[in-house]
């Protein structure tokens, strides 16, 4: 919604695979007058036949992590994006080395809050389709660079910067 609001000229779509929150969107972006977005109910392990080399950006936010099958996932934003085109993934800044995360003696590390929350809710929620990778959201920055490289993106890069959440920005190969 915020890019749609800061990019007036841009044309947006915004899907998640939740009825309540998507109408809860429309709703919002109805109060807020935002008329450049429109929210689908779209599974994004199976976007639309007709979207392949549709969109010039792709952005999933803190959500790749709760996706059964990530890389079924990575494969689709891939398939719908144009060559070249860019796709930002925004996940809880973490090593996918868990060892280092919990065994880190920094008590505001984003680790300490992630793995309990990850254990009984994104974990479970990751699992609920059969051959689930369960990532949860202490995947990590080295395990999301291998499937998004597994999937046809060309990672640019990885910022770790902000102590919340980090960026990975990935390319669509061009052929
Ligand atoms: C942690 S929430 C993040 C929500 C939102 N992106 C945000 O930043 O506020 C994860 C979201 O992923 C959605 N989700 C889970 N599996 C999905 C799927 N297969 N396709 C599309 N959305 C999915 C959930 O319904 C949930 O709204």
């Amino acid at each position: 919604m915020k890019i749609a609001e800061d990019f007036p000229q841009s044309s947006v779509v915004s899907i998640d695979i939740c009825q309540e929150f998507t109408e809860h969107c429309r709703k919002e972006a109805s109060l807020r007058n935002i008329r450049n977005v429109h929210f689908e109910l779209q599974d994004a392990m199976s976007l639309p036949k007709d979207w392949s080399e549709r969109f010039d950006y792709v952005i999933a936010n803190n959500t790749i992590h709760d996706i059964p099958l990530a890389s079924q996932a990575l494969l689709e934003i891939n398939r719908s994006l144009k060559p070249g085109g860019l796709f930002s993934m925004a996940e809880f800044n973490i090593s996918s080395n868990l060892g280092k995360v919990i065994s880190s003696p920094d008590s505001k590390a984003m680790g300490r809050f992630a793995f309990p929350l990850s254990l009984y809710h994104c974990v479970p929620v990751s699992m609920s389709s059969e051959d689930s990778l369960a990532l949860g959201a202490c995947v990590g920055a080295e395990r999301l660079q291998k499937i998004a490289e597994s999937t046809g993106f060309v990672v640019k890069k990885v910022d770790r910067s902000d102590p919340k959440f980090m960026h990975l920005l990935c390319m669509k190969k061009k052929e």
